[in-house]
């Protein structure tokens, strides 16, 4: 098979995990997954993401208080996000996205409570024995960090793929910026993005069993010549 064949095939094969296997990942794998993902562009390379990798107690001990400020409803995002701001085709899906997903775990349109606690396993991060934690400087107006750290978290998805391990970035992670930083010590300054949660995927959980539908090319590129 031609490199770039098996290219594909990873880029492929990935997909958001939503239900992990206990064992965690040996701390081998873990550092040659972050070597990838450290190769990753950045402008001016700049490599501005900051990486937080909590495993064990400690990350028991940030689900606990995730579920508790969730409980109180201190919610602490440090960038807004609102679906109510994605209209039209945005929109439509993100609807058929959390359709496919509830039905694929068997939960219907109007159970409510299931759905929340569906919802709430973000905070226990779905099982995952380690989480990534994507935290920013406070630079400008931060679009230009963040775009930098997408590239940064798409490399880590495609190698933790590439050495049969999976993620899910997670934004609902991000809610809790203030909680997170206080469990880890973490100075004000640093900006949550996003986590990513990762492990060995279960796949024969039915979260992990199905695929979500992807835009053809016409919806995203226009060519010129
Ligand atoms: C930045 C980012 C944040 C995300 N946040 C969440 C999240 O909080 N919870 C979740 O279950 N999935 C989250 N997702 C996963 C998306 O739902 C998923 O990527 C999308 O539906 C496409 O599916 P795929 O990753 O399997 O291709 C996020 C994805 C990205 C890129």
């Amino acid at each position: 098979m031609s490199e770039s064949m098996l290219f594909r095939d990873v880029v492929r094969k990935r997909h958001s995990v939503r239900h992990f296997l206990p064992q965690p990942v040996p701390e081998g794998i873990l550092r040659s997954v972050l070597e990838d993902a450290q190769l990753s562009p950045s402008n001016c390379n700049t490599q501005p993401w900051q990486t937080h990798l909590v495993s064990g107690s400690k990350k028991d001990a940030l689900s606990k208080a995730m579920l508790a400020a969730d409980d109180a409803g201190q919610l602490t995002p440090d960038f807004s996000f609102g679906i109510n701001d994605f209209p039209g085709v945005y929109r439509e899906r993100y609807k058929e996205q959390g359709a496919a997903y509830y039905q694929a775990i068997g939960i219907k349109r109007d159970a409510y409570d299931q759905r929340r606690h569906a919802s709430r396993r973000n905070l226990e991060f779905f099982g995952a024995p380690h989480v990534a934690l994507l935290f920013m400087p406070e630079v400008g107006d931060n679009v230009r960090v963040a775009g930098d750290i997408g590239m940064y978290a798409q490399t880590l998805l495609l190698s933790l793929t590439a050495h049969g391990l999976g993620g899910v970035p997670q934004t609902m992670l991000g809610f809790y910026g203030e909680t997170i930083r206080k469990v880890l010590a973490i100075e004000t300054s640093s900006k949550l993005l996003f986590g990513i949660s990762l492990g060995y995927p279960d796949m024969t959980h039915p979260a992990n069993q199905y695929r979500i539908n992807k835009a053809p090319l016409s919806e995203s590129v226009i060519f010129y010549q």
